[in-house]
Formats: structure tokens, C-alpha cells, sequence
């Protein structure tokens, strides 16, 4: 998409943050993947629209995709966003900006690999979102239908896979893969209702039926 359009795009959607907007420059000086600024207001809208008080997060970083879902639980009335990634610094990062936005209340840090930590996380999830390396995408979703709640939604980030996905030559990439056989396994599961987002890198979205 053009950059203008994108903006255009963006530009309905404000979300005029200090703290936000730090994060995005930290993204961009270091290069480091977060979901972005038309990714981030989707995901507030529709933890907003499900009045979802239990979100966890798959592959936190250092906050950026976790605002949007604190900001969105706190208005919801309350309740806890797991933020996991399994480097401390990141953690400890993401702490830092929460903490400065005023959010940090509604966040549990825990410094672990992702779906470790959901095995042992309370069943009843309203969202769970997936941002962890691709090729660890479909081992995760026998431990995510053991959490969510019938009728909670399963994100998935990067479904496009940079266009990736459409190579019948990526077939020995391993990420490549990871994403082209979670995408099979939503689609063909009697257990969700899954739809393909065309939203910057392809965000998937799953309800689960129970
Ligand atoms: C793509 S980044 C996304 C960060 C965040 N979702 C955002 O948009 O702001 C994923 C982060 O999760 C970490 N990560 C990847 N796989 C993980 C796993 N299985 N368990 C814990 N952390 C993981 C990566 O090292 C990286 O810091």
C-alpha cells in the first residue's frame, strides 16, 4: 500500500500517546518487529467490542501490541494482559513503558517461552494473541483451544508472511511453513471460525466455537 494511503488510513484512528509514540521510534531506530500502527488500533477495537477483561499475548517484546490491549481492558472495567516474552531485558522494558502509561495495572509480566506459559495460565481466556517465531505457530494450538473460552478469539500476526506464503518455493523455510500449516489447520478445524485479515502482514482471526 502507499505510504500516503497508509497514513490516511492511520491518520482515523488517533491514538496521540507519548509513550506510544516513543515505542514506535524505538521500533524504528533499532528495526525491531512490532505490529505497527494500523495493527495496534484493530487489536484495541475488537478487545473493546468483545468487552474482553483476559487477554494473553504470545511473543510481547517490549509492550508495543500490549497497550493497545491494556488500554482497551482498562476501559473495558478491568482485568489482567499476560505479557510474555523470554528475554528479561524486553520484559523489564515493556514493564518500564506500561508503568509510564499508566497501565501497568492491568498487565502480568512473565518472562518465559510463550506457550510454556500458557499451559499454565487459568482456562477461560476471552483473546489470545500469537506474535511468537513462525515455525512455533502450530504447536501452539492445542495449548490455545485448552484456554480460550468458546466464543474467544484467537489473533494470529503475520499470516502474509511478507507474501512468502504464495512461494511454492519456500517450502523448505521452516517459518514459511509454521505459518502456511497454522493457516490449514484454522481453516479446516471444525473447532473455529477463521478469517484472513488483508491488514499490513496478514492478520488472522479466529473464533473459537467450543
Ligand atoms: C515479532 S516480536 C513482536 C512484539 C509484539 N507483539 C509487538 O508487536 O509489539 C516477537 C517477540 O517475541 C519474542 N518471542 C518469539 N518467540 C517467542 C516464544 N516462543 N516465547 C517467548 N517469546 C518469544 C521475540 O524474541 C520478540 O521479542
Amino acid at each position: 500500500m502507499p505510504q500516503e494511503l497508509h497514513d490516511y488510513i492511520v491518520g482515523q484512528t488517533r491514538f496521540d500517546d507519548p509513550i506510544l509514540a516513543e515505542m514506535e521510534a524505538r521500533a524504528k531506530e533499532h528495526g525491531f518487529p512490532i505490529i505497527g500502527d494500523a495493527v495496534g488500533p484493530w487489536l484495541y477495537f475488537y478487545t473493546r467490542l468483545m468487552n474482553a477483561s483476559q487477554v494473553f499475548e504470545m511473543g510481547s517484546g517490549y509492550g508495543y501490541s500490549t497497550w493497545f490491549f491494556a488500554k482497551a481492558v482498562k476501559e473495558n472495567g478491568g482485568g489482567t494482559v499476560t505479557h510474555t516474552v523470554w528475554d528479561e531485558d524486553l520484559s523489564r522494558e515493556a514493564r518500564g513503558y506500561l508503568e509510564r502509561a499508566g497501565l501497568a495495572d492491568q498487565c502480568d509480566f512473565q518472562v518465559s517461552e510463550a506457550v510454556l506459559a500458557l499451559s499454565g495460565a487459568a482456562k477461560g481466556i476471552d483473546i489470545i494473541f500469537c506474535d511468537i517465531d513462525k515455525e512455533m505457530y502450530p504447536g501452539a494450538l492445542d495449548v490455545v483451544e485448552s484456554k480460550l473460552r468458546p466464543g474467544g478469539l484467537f489473533i494470529i500476526d503475520n499470516l502474509l508472511w511478507d507474501g512468502k506464503v504464495m512461494s511454492p518455493t519456500a517450502d523448505g523455510d521452516e517459518a514459511t511453513a509454521g505459518v502456511k500449516e497454522i493457516t490449514r489447520m484454522l481453516r479446516e478445524s471444525e473447532r473455529w471460525d477463521f478469517l484472513l485479515l488483508p491488514l499490513r502482514d496478514g492478520v488472522g482471526c479466529a473464533r473459537f466455537r467450543g
